[in-house]
């Protein structure tokens, strides 16, 4: 049973990678998650405001940012970090940027990769609240961070996508045209709840749920078969038959993070060795023999991802 892939042009053993969070911090866990069979680890994100002046880098100061020190890492911890990971571990490690403009923090990317990066993820959180941006202008300025990060290294970059655009497949083009080597299918938002006791707005982070995979799903099956770089599903990963539907639909790599964060790395050989159970049952030998089968081109009834399928199952009730 092959379950190798490639991913951003790096060979992987196994199509899991432990995505952007925590648990990359201890590089003993993370050693844990390469036995258990990660094929990469991605480390939590380095954020702009960390990298630039915050009044520069955003304009925000006082507007909630947390104060300098109380990021999990500074920059010199990171690469410290990184650089430990790159000792201890055999498979890739991709670090992670988080920032939503071109600027002095996309340089800090080169000393990513001189700290033995395999690859750069770069997460776009933005929530655009200024009704005087267009939605041009926040790719655009995308389009340029991505050109400015790919043009100064020479490792691989990958771009965490929001869902919340309005062509997606048409960003996702443009984004390799930029320099892009894949795209990470989706970026998860973290929304506030509003307390009506307290009458407050408070922050939560729940974990992700199964059926967060769906809009991924679709969203996959779209891209597959019009971009030529790498597709990495991310957001309500948890069973093997999720990753399988993930890979069916056109994704090289499945990033899972709640999943391992609720039952610790074993889980990952759970999810392993479900998969090969699975492709076993199906008659595949190989990943290949089956990824993006499922994708628009190839799916026989394609339009079960598009809007005839959204009015059929309106008109069914
Ligand atoms: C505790 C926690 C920390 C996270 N930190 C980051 C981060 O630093 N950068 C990032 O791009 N995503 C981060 N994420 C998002 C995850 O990488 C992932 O996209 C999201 O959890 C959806 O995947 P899942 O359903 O497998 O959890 C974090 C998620 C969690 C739960």
């Amino acid at each position: 049973m092959n379950l190798a892939t490639r991913y951003l042009g790096l060979p992987l053993r196994s199509p899991f990678v432990v995505g952007a969070s925590p648990l990359c911090d201890d590089a003993p866990l993370a050693r844990q998650l390469q036995d258990a069979g990660a094929g990469a680890v991605v480390m939590r994100s380095l954020f702009e405001e960390q990298l630039e002046p915050p009044a520069a880098a955003s304009g925000n100061l006082g507007l909630g940012f947390p104060e300098y020190a109380d990021y999990q890492f500074s920059p010199d911890h990171y690469l410290r970090q990184l650089d430990l990971l790159k000792e201890q571990l055999t498979i890739p490690v991709i670090a992670s940027l988080n920032g939503h403009q071109p600027g002095a923090w996309t340089e800090f990317a080169v000393c990513l990769e001189r700290a033995g990066a395999d690859a750069i993820e770069l997460n776009f959180y933005q929530v655009v609240t200024n009704p005087a941006i267009a939605a041009d202008q926040v790719e655009t300025e995308m389009l340029r961070t991505v050109a400015e990060i790919a043009d100064a290294v020479h490792i691989p970059v990958a771009v965490k996508l929001s869902p919340f655009h309005s062509s997606v497949a048409q960003l996702a083009v443009a984004l390799e045209l930029a320099g892009a080597a894949g795209i990470v299918v989706f970026n998860r938002f973290f929304q506030p709840d509003v307390d009506p006791d307290t009458l407050e707005a408070r922050p939560v982070l729940h974990l992700s749920e199964p059926s967060e995979l769906l809009l991924r799903l679709r969203w996959l099956a779209i891209l597959s078969p019009q971009v030529r770089g790498s597709l990495a599903v991310s957001g309500g990963v948890h069973s093997a038959a999720d990753a399988a539907k993930a890979l069916l639909t056109g994704a090289h790599a499945v990033q899972v993070v709640s999943v391992v964060l609720r039952h610790g790395p074993p889980v990952l050989q759970t999810l392993l060795r479900g998969l090969e159970i699975w492709m076993r049952e199906q008659g595949f030998a190989d990943l290949a023999d089956f990824r993006g089968r499922l994708n628009l081109a190839r799916c026989r009834d394609s339009s079960a991802f598009e809007r005839a399928n959204y009015i059929r199952t309106l008109q069914s009730m």
